[in-house]
């Protein structure tokens, strides 16, 4: 099989990991939150589940160097058949990308427009962002684009393709980050947004404080759909999937936090509200960078491109889940299975973007939501969760604790070993039941 090189891996999983959950939902959810006791309750979120799953799904995929299915199967200790139905996990990629891809199609119609004008009040922003949301032409356009773009990526394989991509566009984002980081820090309202971000006021913190901290440590490790499982299976044979790991959640936190400082600082800067909710990136900042002129106009283009970087590089590692499961079972060709599964993708993303619509709305909306949110809803509240459960019992119970141990301690400690296999097998599958009840809860 087609492999990653060491580096490779890391930085198409970081690729994968940082995407629209960092740039636009983290800095969204913690102003929605108050700031830094969510802040800190995210990052013990990271630490002790995030990762705990992010390693136990990389030890699977690297050791059973298959699809999802197959690999649950080969890596159960009694080699139970049954197993294989776990592979439902990788059809939540395909239902993400659908309307991942229309709000990636969003971002690039911001960066176009940002050359021509930006916003100059709060109600225009509002006004024009809610056409955008309806607009079925100029969304159908923006989502083919994006589509074709994933999809020709796909196409090339892991490392013509999936690797080459993660090679240009990281570190592009990377350096607007930090040409965005440098603008921000020299702005009065850095030590604010600091203040805000880390000084935590555990007042602010409730039981839905926590469940969005969980939920998100979760979407911003591209957890729970097969993802991390399916790249490490092209992870060669003996390195270290303990450090990897790691590397990649230090890289995912990092630039959640700086998106964070970054956004929170113009917003202070501009006096404008930290608890915007989703609009926040289109709605509020615009206008910002609108009152800052041509400078504005150049840091609202740099920021929009960030944002489809990193939204690329999130969208082809959701596709590639579907697409091994796909070659694997029933023997496709990887052309044949690209174009499937991006059928599928692109279809349901028509569906998403047409229930925000007034002609289409209520005969794509059931039980009072759009199919949008239905696909957002039965995805990161359901089936992701569900998966993240699955892995972490089925590590817990159906895997001989001896090829864990041995797996293991060749790149770590006894004590490392013990605390990741105790968090696997009682804590986090008991913390994400909570999750999945409470949203569930939600459902009515
Ligand atoms: N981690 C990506 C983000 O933060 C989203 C993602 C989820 C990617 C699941 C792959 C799998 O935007």
């Amino acid at each position: 099989m087609n492999k990653f090189s060491r580096i490779g891996f890391i930085l198409a999983a970081a690729g994968s990991a940082v995407g629209l959950g960092n740039i636009w939902k983290f800095p969204y959810i913690t102003g929605e939150f108050g700031g830094g006791a969510f802040v800190l309750v995210y990052l013990l979120c990271i630490l002790l589940i995030g990762l705990s799953v992010f390693i136990a799904e990389s030890f699977i995929g690297q050791y059973a160097e298959s699809n999802v299915s197959s690999a649950f199967v080969k890596t159960s200790s009694k080699k139970n058949p049954l197993w294989k139905y776990a592979g439902f996990m990788v059809f939540s990629g395909l239902i993400i990308l659908a309307f991942y891809s229309v709000v990636l199609g969003w971002i690039l119609h911001y960066v176009v427009s940002s050359f021509s004008s930006l916003p100059s009040e709060a109600s225009i922003a509002g006004a024009s962002f809610a056409a955008l949301t309806k607009d079925i032409n100029t969304q159908i356009f923006y989502h083919t684009l994006i589509s074709v773009t994933v999809i020709y990526i796909v196409l090339k394989g892991i490392k013509e393709g999936i690797e080459k991509v993660n090679l240009i566009l990281m570190p592009l984002l990377a350096l607007i980050l930090f040409g965005l980081l440098l603008y921000a820090l020299s702005l009065d309202s850095f030590s604010k947004a600091m203040g805000f971000m880390f000084v935590p006021d555990f007042s602010k913190i409730n039981a839905d404080a926590l469940l969005a901290a969980l939920g998100q440590a979760f979407f911003t490790l591209s957890l729970g759909i097969g993802t991390i499982l399916t790249y490490s299976a092209a992870l060669p044979k003996g390195s270290n999937f303990i450090k990897s790991s790691l590397y990649v959640a230090i890289i995912d936190t990092s630039i959640a936090l700086i998106s964070g400082l970054i956004i929170f600082t113009f917003l202070f800067e501009a006096g404008a509200p930290s608890a915007a909710g989703p609009g926040l990136v289109f709605i509020s900042l615009p206008v910002i960078f609108s009152s800052w002129g041509i400078l504005g106009q150049v840091i609202a283009i740099s920021f929009f491109m960030a944002l489809v970087f990193a939204g690329i590089t999130s969208a082809v590692s959701m596709i590639e889940p579907a697409l091994m499961f796909f070659i694997e079972r029933f023997k496709m060709t990887r052309r044949s299975a690209t174009v499937l599964c991006g059928a599928i993708f692109y279809i349901l993303g028509i569906i998403a973007l047409l229930s925000m619509s007034d002609e289409y709305g209520s005969l794509l909306s059931f039980s009072g939501k759009n199919a949008f949110d239905w696909m957002d809803f039965i995805t990161s509240s359901v089936m992701m969760p569900l998966a993240a459960i699955l892995t972490c019992v089925f590590l817990g119970y159906f895997v001989d604790k001896k090829l864990l141990q041995t797996s293991f301690e060749k790149h770590t400690s006894v004590l490392v070993f013990n605390i990741w296999y105790m968090l696997v097998k009682y804590l986090v599958p008991l913390a994400i039941t909570i999750l999945l009840i409470n949203k569930l809860g939600l459902i009515s």
